[in-house]
């Protein structure tokens, strides 16, 4: 049994911070930000949560699935910035849906969060133990950063996205994923604290990693990037997605970008590209992608999926 993407749905705060008016902030400047990064705007929540914006991705998931909520057996939400401790999102979800027969937990993995969530629920779906999946990536960023911090606060934004799973004979998963504990230092945050980034070492590492990642994918299922049609990469930073595509020496034009609209969203940034790419129309039936992630921890993964 393999789970397969019935929808997916997002949500993103309707107030919007272009790169001029963060510029009002802090001493930074858009041209700076642009080449730098290729972020212009990021959506920064005023009344929302994690818990809000994660329930309103999920409902249009469930929405574009055509799955009611009485039918998800498991919900896993992704975040490392809920507004909450306790109870977790996924069970602040589940009370706002409806998702009544579902087991609820969240995970931490920072930016890597959604591809280690979509992992979890392949596994649990091929062991048979829940059969209809709703993963969500919800972040709200905007509250980590400190706004003073020209290196970190124009890097990132709030926004959930959400998918769902569910399990069918057929169908591709294969992945493969890696943590580096002892790396951790380069991207951190301490409770009531804010992120703290050595930026040269994470352009690296997600430059080296991801791309090496990819291709232990790709010899695993004796495929090429030839065979695949999307990368669909964790939206960070345009540059590391350019560097990740010409160390793969494939097209730009395989992987889509997002993030001069969202910045880094972290755990959603994959979920809100895949809900773009299957809207627009550019996603069909049997294509093949390559989802990959890398974030704090260090950790960073790379998961096959077909269409
Ligand atoms: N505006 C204007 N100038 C700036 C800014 C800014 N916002 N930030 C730094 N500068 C200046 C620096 O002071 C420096 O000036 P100097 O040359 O006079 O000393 C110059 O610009 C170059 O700074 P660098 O830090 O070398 O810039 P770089 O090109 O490396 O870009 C960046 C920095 C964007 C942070 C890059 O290193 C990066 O994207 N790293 C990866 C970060 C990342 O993706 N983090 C998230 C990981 S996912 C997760 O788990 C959350």
């Amino acid at each position: 049994m393999i789970g397969k993407i019935y929808g997916t749905g997002i949500y993103a705060p309707s107030n919007i911070m272009d790169n001029h008016t963060l510029a009002q902030k802090v001493d930074t400047n858009d041209t700076w930000i642009r080449e730098r990064t290729g972020i212009v705007r990021r959506h920064i929540i005023e009344d929302d949560t994690t818990v809000s914006m994660a329930s309103k991705a999920a409902k249009e998931a469930l929405e574009t699935s055509q799955v009611r909520a009485e039918e998800v057996d498991f919900t896993l939400v992704s975040t490392i910035s809920s507004n909450i401790i306790l109870p977790c999102v996924a069970c602040e979800v589940q009370k706002e849906i409806g998702a009544v027969n579902a087991t609820c937990f969240d995970l931490n993995a920072a930016c890597t969060g959604f591809l280690f969530a979509y992992n979890t629920a392949q596994a649990y779906i091929a062991s048979k133990i829940f059969q209809t999946v709703l993963i969500i990536g919800a972040e709200t960023l905007s509250g980590m950063v400190d706004w003073t911090d020209r290196n970190t606060c124009i890097l990132f934004g709030d926004g959930a996205g959400a998918v769902v799973l569910k399990g069918e004979e057929g169908g591709l998963f294969s992945t493969v994923t890696h943590s580096s504990g002892k790396q951790g230092a380069a991207l951190t945050c301490v409770p009531g604290g804010y992120i703290k980034m050595d930026g040269h070492a994470v352009f690296r590492f997600a430059v080296k990693e991801v791309s090496q990642c990819i291709q232990e994918l790709l010899e695993k299922e004796n495929l090429s990037s030839e065979d695949i049609d999307y990368f669909v990469l964790h939206q960070a930073n345009r540059r590391i997605v350019e560097s990740v595509a010409k160390r793969l020496e494939t097209d730009l034009e395989k992987f889509p970008m997002n993030l001069q609209e969202y910045g880094n969203t972290s755990s959603a940034s994959i979920p809100l590209l895949l809900n773009q790419m299957n809207r627009s129309g550019l996603l069909k039936k049997g294509n093949k992608i390559v989802m990959a992630g890398f974030g704090a921890g260090l950790s960073w993964g790379a998961s096959l999926l077909e269409w």
